[in-house]
């Protein structure tokens, strides 16, 4: 796996937003605005070789101490290489290093999840995200996607 992993910046959130958008149109993932990538921009991290994002994810926060992985999507052509759980273990490192107990994902993806130290839990345990977003959320009584959740060590 031949890519550098940085903070996101201004230049990238078009290509944040295809390769987000890309999974969205396959119900992989929910899509993303370039006003949506643009207002998380401090949060995001991409994965970058020879000036091309090759994967992406953030770490919202949810409540003091819980924080959501999200937009996680690597590029169709370098799946398998390590970059997703890269953008994972990254992520959850700077979530520990902010003091943050809980890290938690809603995903299609649950066994990719698992590899790294996450567990399904009940969805109402993550009951911020449901409150403050998933409510809203068109496809909220007939969702699909499963909660998983990191305690991280103190
Ligand atoms: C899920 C995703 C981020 C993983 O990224 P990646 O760079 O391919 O992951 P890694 O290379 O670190 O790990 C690959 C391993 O995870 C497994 N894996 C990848 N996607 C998976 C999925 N959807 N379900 C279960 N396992 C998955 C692979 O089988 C592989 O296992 P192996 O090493 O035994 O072959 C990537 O496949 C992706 O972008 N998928 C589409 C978007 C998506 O579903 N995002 C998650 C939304 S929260």
């Amino acid at each position: 796996m031949s890519c550098q992993l940085r903070p996101a910046s201004e230049a990238d959130i078009q290509a944040i937003c295809d390769l987000v958008n890309g999974y969205a149109a396959q119900n992989l993932m929910l899509p993303r605005t370039p006003a949506q990538v643009r207002h998380a921009l401090g949060d995001f991290l991409v994965a970058a070789a020879a000036g091309r994002v090759l994967g992406c994810g953030y770490l919202a926060a949810l409540g003091p101490d819980l924080v959501e992985i999200r937009s996680l999507a690597v590029a169709p052509d370098r799946q398998g290489d390590g970059i997703g759980g890269l953008l994972v273990e990254t992520l959850v490192q700077a979530a520990r290093a902010r003091g943050i107990k809980y890290v938690c994902a809603l995903t299609l993806a649950p066994e990719f999840f698992a590899r790294h130290g996450f567990t399904r839990v009940d969805r109402w345990s993550i009951s911020p995200k449901l409150w403050g977003e998933c409510v809203y959320c068109p496809k909220f009584h007939a969702c699909d996607e499963i909660a998983m959740l990191k305690v991280l060590d103190s």
